[in-house]
């Protein structure tokens, strides 16, 4: 009986433990069998064998659950063990991604408006006519409509073409003084070196009460944007046309590519378009009934931006999910 001691302290797994335990304290088993030895004995002897075997067979009973415990708690350290992940292992499969430029820009982008203390407000993506046209001074039929080819749902539904619907919806829920930048995506049938039918922009608006907004500080403030977005570059503003801002400008940077010599980025001009701003339009302050305020507004293209900053030369190629050009900007 004692070398059963040995046996359960050898045991390696649960399995085994079990058959063991049948082995020992089964109907069958040693301990059944030695218990029945016991008719055959009387007096001392009787007591003594008793007395012999109720020790052992607490002594097994203890070994054997305290064996069990133990073999329970291995086989889960062994499952963790074989489940577990190793995050120290290096994994030369799995190369870590970056932000796409065209987020990249974005962000740089937004980070300098919300330094300046300008807030974010958005738009949806599917607007009616009011918003993204009629509001803006873009009536129906306005030639004026022809500047952005419209993808349309119907008579009055479209994808916006521009941030500037926020503007009025801005402008609609609430009072001046705003101070706002909108960021993201709208949508043009173009398709060509420098455009694409999807791409990005980011509207900005200002407007306070009574005439204390001027074409000065329209022009401080994106000299200062420009500055900290493209470095040491000469900023200029070029009378243009917008049909929500009066007076509006087209504004340009120095060729990024040739420092202003000439090249053929910029066709030979040395100055490359990076934004569109006014002072907003008496008519979009009519439409969304607003009195006695003054503000400017502007608008930039998000991908020209991307691209200016890397010399990416073909527009279409952040689009294209080239690994060759994405793995350059880790
Ligand atoms: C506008 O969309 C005006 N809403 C901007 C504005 C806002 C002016 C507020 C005044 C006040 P424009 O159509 O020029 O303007 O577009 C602005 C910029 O979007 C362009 O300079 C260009 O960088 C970019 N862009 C236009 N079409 C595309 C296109 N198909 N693909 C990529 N970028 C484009
Ligand atoms: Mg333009």
């Amino acid at each position: 009986m004692k070398k059963y001691i040995d046996k359960l302290n050898s045991v390696v797994n649960l399995e085994e433990l079990e058959k063991l335990r049948i082995e020992i304290f089964g109907k069958k088993g040693v301990m059944a069998a030695s218990f029945a030895k016991l008719k055959n004995l009387a007096g001392d002897e009787k007591k003594s064998f008793a007395a012999e075997i109720n020790t052992l067979k607490k002594e097994l009973n203890d070994i054997l659950n305290q064996k069990r415990e133990f073999l329970k708690e291995k086989e889960i350290e062994e499952k963790l063990k074989a489940e577990g992940v190793d995050v120290t292992l290096f994994d030369a499969a799995n190369e870590s991604g970056a932000l796409h430029p065209v987020l990249a820009t974005m962000d740089k982008i937004i980070n300098y408006f919300l330094n300046m203390n300008y807030e974010i407000q958005e738009g949806p993506l599917v607007e009616d006519d009011f918003h993204n046209f009629e509001a803006l001074n873009l009536p129906k039929y306005h030639p004026a409509r022809d500047m952005q080819d419209t993808f349309y749902f119907n008579d009055s539904m479209l994808l916006r073409t521009h941030t500037s619907p926020v503007q009025i919806r801005t402008m609609l829920s609430k009072k001046a003084p705003i101070r706002m930048i909108s960021p993201g995506a709208v949508f043009r049938r173009d398709l060509d070196l420098t455009h694409t039918p999807q791409f990005h922009q980011v509207e900005g608006l200002v407007i306070e009460e009574g005439d204390k907004v001027s074409f000065a500080n329209l022009k401080f403030i994106l000299e200062d944007f420009l500055t900290y977005m493209f470095g040491d570059v000469k900023v200029r503003f070029r009378p243009s046309f917008f049909p929500f801002t009066e007076p509006s400008a087209e504004v340009d940077i120095s060729c990024i590519f040739c420092e202003g010599d000439g090249c053929r980025v910029c066709s030979h001009t040395g100055w490359l378009e990076v934004l569109g701003c006014g002072m907003v339009d008496p008519n979009v302050y009519k439409a969304v009934g607003y009195e006695n305020v003054s503000g400017f507004a502007f608008g930039l293209g998000v991908e020209r931006f991307a691209m200016l900053l890397h010399k990416i030369p073909d527009l279409r190629s952040l689009y294209e999910g080239d690994l060759r050009l994405l793995e350059q900007f880790k």
